[in-house]
């Protein structure tokens, strides 16, 4: 199948590659040459685990291109650009018109739209009611296909992904799209596939994106009440996690959720809920237990220096909002950052991966160092805002080693607590 894939951010690039990997003709488009120049050389513009490597195996059926003439003669197309938050938590869907502006320029056949960037309930039929009301001549036919990949994980998320969820309102449609997925429904893939309406499949992406954050912002909260009554939230989740119907992922507290989606995901379903009179307050309270979250660590540290942080040097290790990725969207550690300026600490960062964009954003307002050992020398405090391997493995006895007082204040709950006690280190976590 000839298919066009509209945009190699996360979403669109790791899609384009997994579909020339299973063998369709796949073109990926985007506005940004250098992005385009870079993929052409067989470089990936983002860090993602296996990319490189699936870049290479897909090859002979992926280009990239700028040129929007190259919509002509496809089968299929996938909107996979960006649906960045408006200030009042609307999703901005400039982008996504844009490429339909250039599908209305150049189809000169029936084609499938497949939206997969994650869009506002009822976008897939204002969309397809857009490109029909413009190309009466052809059928353009729009399905909603969400992704749910993960980052540092997103290959594989793809290939063997929890579920397909394909929504349209058309027979040929649902038939191109089983056809697209084929060789994924079957071994070793077995990837389950759902047809349903597109307003549903626009819901289900919503729905499970938030459910998650939820689960994440809920157990923030009662790892904080353990702190309060001197109950253990490791203890409390494993207990837990024995019910099936909890299960034991997105239990992990820490110092808030951040990324691409579930920030701008909570925010667009609370402003939908909202312009629908049917304001999901749960999901409001999320949003603002997350932001309440990500200042836990610099709230006590404020506390503990009696609110004067003014020239304390102030370490953070780890920058990125997960491990595995070099994305800086949403990361906690940026809010904690501007915070400790404000404070006028003396901060000095570090992160196995991120530093060069981070530099881009503070330039000479904050120090960067290349290792945690230089990281850490003569510091009054260590923030751990990202559980890399790297962090989560290094040998603690350092702490009391190189810094001025051993305050370690782990937003991610890399080490036992007990045994930071023992080596003299006056350690915080989230809820032990
Ligand atoms: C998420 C969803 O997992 C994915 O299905 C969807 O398609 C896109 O959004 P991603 O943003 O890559 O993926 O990261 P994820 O691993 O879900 O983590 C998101 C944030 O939640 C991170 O900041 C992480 O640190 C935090 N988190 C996650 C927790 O604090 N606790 C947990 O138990 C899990």
């Amino acid at each position: 199948m000839k298919v066009v894939v509209a945009g190699t951010g996360y979403v669109g690039l790791i899609t384009g590659v997994v579909l020339a990997y299973i063998g369709n003709k796949v073109v990926c488009i985007d506005v940004d040459q250098e992005k385009i120049k870079l993929l052409r050389q067989g470089k990936s513009s983002i860090y993602e685990k296996d990319l490189d490597k699936y870049l290479l195996l897909a090859k002979d059926n992926l280009t990239f291109t700028t040129d929007n003439s190259c919509y002509k003669d496809s089968d299929v197309i996938i909107i996979g650009v960006g649906t960045p938050e408006r200030q009042d938590g609307s999703a901005n869907l400039d982008y996504v018109y844009d490429v339909c502006n250039n599908i209305i320029k150049y189809a000169n056949k029936d084609m499938v739209v497949v939206i997969k960037s994650t869009v506002p309930i009822g976008t897939n039929d204002e969309v397809e009611k857009y490109l029909s009301s413009k190309r009466k001549d052809i059928k353009l036919t729009v399905v909603s296909n969400p992704e749910f990949l993960s980052q540092g994980s997103a290959i594989h998320d793809t290939l063997y992904a929890s579920r397909i969820i394909v929504g349209a309102v058309d027979d040929n449609a649902f038939k191109v799209m089983r056809e697209l997925y084929e060789p994924l429904l079957k071994e070793p893939y077995n990837v389950p596939y759902l047809e349903m309406n597109r307003r549903s499949a626009e819901m289900v992406k919503y729905a499970s994106n938030d459910f998650l954050a939820l689960k994440i912002s809920y157990i923030n909260e009662i790892a904080n009440l353990c702190n309060k009554v001197g109950a253990n939230i490791d203890e409390v989740t494993k207990g837990m996690s024995y019910d099936k119907r909890i299960g034991s992922l997105f239990l992990k507290p820490g110092i808030g959720y951040g990324g691409s989606c579930f920030p701008k995901d909570t925010k667009a379903l609370h402003w939908l809920s909202k312009i629908n009179d049917c304001e999901l307050t749960l999901v409001k309270a999320c949003i603002e237990i997350n932001k309440k979250q990500k200042l836990i660590l610099f709230n006590k540290l404020r506390e503990d220096f009696n609110y004067s942080l003014k020239g304390k040097k102030i370490t953070i290790l780890g920058l990125t909002f997960k491990p595995m990725t070099d994305d800086l969207r949403e990361a906690p550690s940026l809010v904690n950052i501007d915070m400790l300026l404000d404070y006028d600490a003396d901060i000095t960062v570090y992160d196995p991966i991120a530093l060069d964009k981070v530099k881009k954003i503070y330039n000479n307002k904050i120090k960067y160092a290349n290792t945690i050992d230089e990281a850490i020398k003569n510091s009054d405090a260590v923030l751990i805002m990202t559980e890399w391997a790297e962090i989560k493995n290094y040998n603690i006895d350092n702490y009391t080693k190189y810094m001025k007082y051993a305050n370690i204040y782990d937003g991610r709950n890399c080490y036992d607590p007990v045994i930071m006690k023992n080596k003299g280190i006056n350690y915080y976590s989230i809820g032990r």
